[in-house]
């Protein structure tokens, strides 16, 4: 186990370039294994559940090459069934998308029980909805969730909600289905569309993309193909929020400002001064910053995944603000450590109305989930004194070398073994 040891109080300045977008890399390796041929991932981030993938896609027999440069090659033709232990894949939520890929790959798929963050209860209905109205079977037992099919069949399917991993998996499977598949209702996130581009580019073919109607017509067979994975937005978010939290200035170079619209207008109207101009983005604040209100929606709304980093600038922020949480039930466990730190925060249901202080204190506290130890460094990094986050391996999860990131940017961040918890 690691831990974060930072003295903070200094502002960020400098660049940084942003890497590969997690949630869009973790559907893209599983995807891989639909390919008769050599795929070729570029820009794929360097965090473990990258690797933790990588490392199942080995196990399954595929053949995994590195690179160098943040980039893969992956040629899956030896691979004679898709099945991921509990060992490997329970560590993860993305492991899910094996199934999806798995039934379009061998009609059939076994894998455990998909891990991920403890934000909610994140049932997977919607996942294993979509696979049935494909023709497929699907059993849970000891762990372990099989799906199997004699033949996919297109489908018109709507979902319940709106689902980010349900609408992948679904297309997933659909793009070798006999016939069309309509997923209606389905998740507009900027990733479903590098996952349908990386689809179509083996050859698939996927519509819509991007709208709630998607329209998926089979094919027999899909090939290689060579394909870049968009930047991350949540990366570059949190990024810009630190920025905000320590009165920075920071050029976050290599993002898509599109993707970034609504915490761009968020930190604008919180007195954050941004200027956009291609591919990067210069974000600086030389004052206190106002406070705001913020309800997580789906995209192009603002992100969940970007409430708990912009909780601790709320914290620290002129007046009262809140932050409404639409998406997962359970996702507020870093207010009581930012409690330990001197924020001033009630939970009341899905919202919390915080009361923003001058300045938070030092402590020591632990990361729950990969955002929640986003917000906790923010917090860190923001107020002068030593602060120590323990379990950052949920912060390793899905940020690409973030300590040298920082470190770079002027901060003082150091990773060290925590070896309490090694005993
Ligand atoms: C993905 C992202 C995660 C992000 C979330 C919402 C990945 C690996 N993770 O998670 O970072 O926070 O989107 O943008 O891409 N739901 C159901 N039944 C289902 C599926 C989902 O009720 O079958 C509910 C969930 O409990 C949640 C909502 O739908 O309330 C949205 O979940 P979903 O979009 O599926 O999130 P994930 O794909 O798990």
């Amino acid at each position: 186990m690691n831990k974060f040891i930072i003295q903070g109080g200094k502002k960020l300045k400098g660049e940084v370039e942003i890497s590969g977008f997690k949630n869009a890399a973790v559907a893209i390796l599983p995807a891989s294994i639909l390919a008769e041929g050599k795929v070729v991932i570029e820009n794929l981030p360097n965090i473990s559940d990258t690797r933790t993938l990588l490392k199942i896609l080995e196990s399954m027999n595929a053949t995994v090459i590195p690179l160098g440069n943040n980039t893969v090659s992956i040629e899956p033709a030896k691979m004679k069934e898709c099945k991921a232990e509990h060992d490997m894949a329970s560590g993860l939520r993305a492991s899910y998308y094996f199934l999806g890929a798995g039934l379009g790959r061998f009609h059939k798929a076994k894998v455990a029980y998909p891990g991920g963050c403890h934000i909610g209860s994140r049932p997977i209905d919607q996942h294993i909805k979509g696979f049935e109205a494909l023709g497929a079977k699907v059993k849970i037992e000891q762990g372990m969730i099989s799906v199997q099919a004699r033949e996919l069949k297109g489908a018109k399917i709507y979902l319940d909600v709106v689902s980010v991993g349900a609408t992948i998996n679904i297309m997933l499977a659909a793009v070798k289905a006999k016939g069309q598949t309509i997923i209606e209702n389905a998740a507009k996130e900027p990733h479903i569309v590098d996952v349908a581009n990386f689809l179509n580019a083996m050859g698939a073919k996927v519509k819509g993309a991007g709208t709630d109607t998607i329209k998926i017509q089979g094919v027999k067979k899909l090939g290689g193909c060579e394909h870049a994975i968009i930047p991350d937005q949540i990366e570059a978010g949190t990024y810009m929020i630190a920025a905000a939290a320590t009165r920075g200035e920071v050029l976050i170079k290599n993002v898509i400002p599109k993707h970034l619209e609504s915490i761009t207008a968020k930190l604008i109207e919180m007195d954050v001064t941004i200027d956009e101009n291609g591919d990067e983005i210069r974000v600086k604040a030389s004052k206190r910053t106002k406070s705001a209100d913020i309800k997580t929606l789906v995209y192009p709304g603002f992100p969940t995944d970007l409430q708990q980093p912009m909780s601790s600038l709320l914290a620290i922020s002129e007046g009262t603000g809140s932050i409404t949480e639409n998406i997962f039930e359970g996702r507020f466990k870093h207010v009581n450590e930012l409690k330990r730190m001197g924020a001033s925060i009630r939970v009341e249901g899905k919202v919390a109305i915080i009361e923003g202080v001058k300045k938070l204190s030092p402590a020591t506290v632990k990361a729950s989930d990969l955002r929640a130890g986003a917000a906790l460094i923010i917090a860190a990094l923001s107020t002068k004194g030593t602060t120590e986050i323990y379990e950052v391996e949920h912060i390793l999860r899905g940020y690409d070398r973030i300590e040298e990131k920082l470190q770079n940017l002027g901060a003082k961040i150091e990773l060290a073994e925590d070896k309490e918890a090694d005993k």
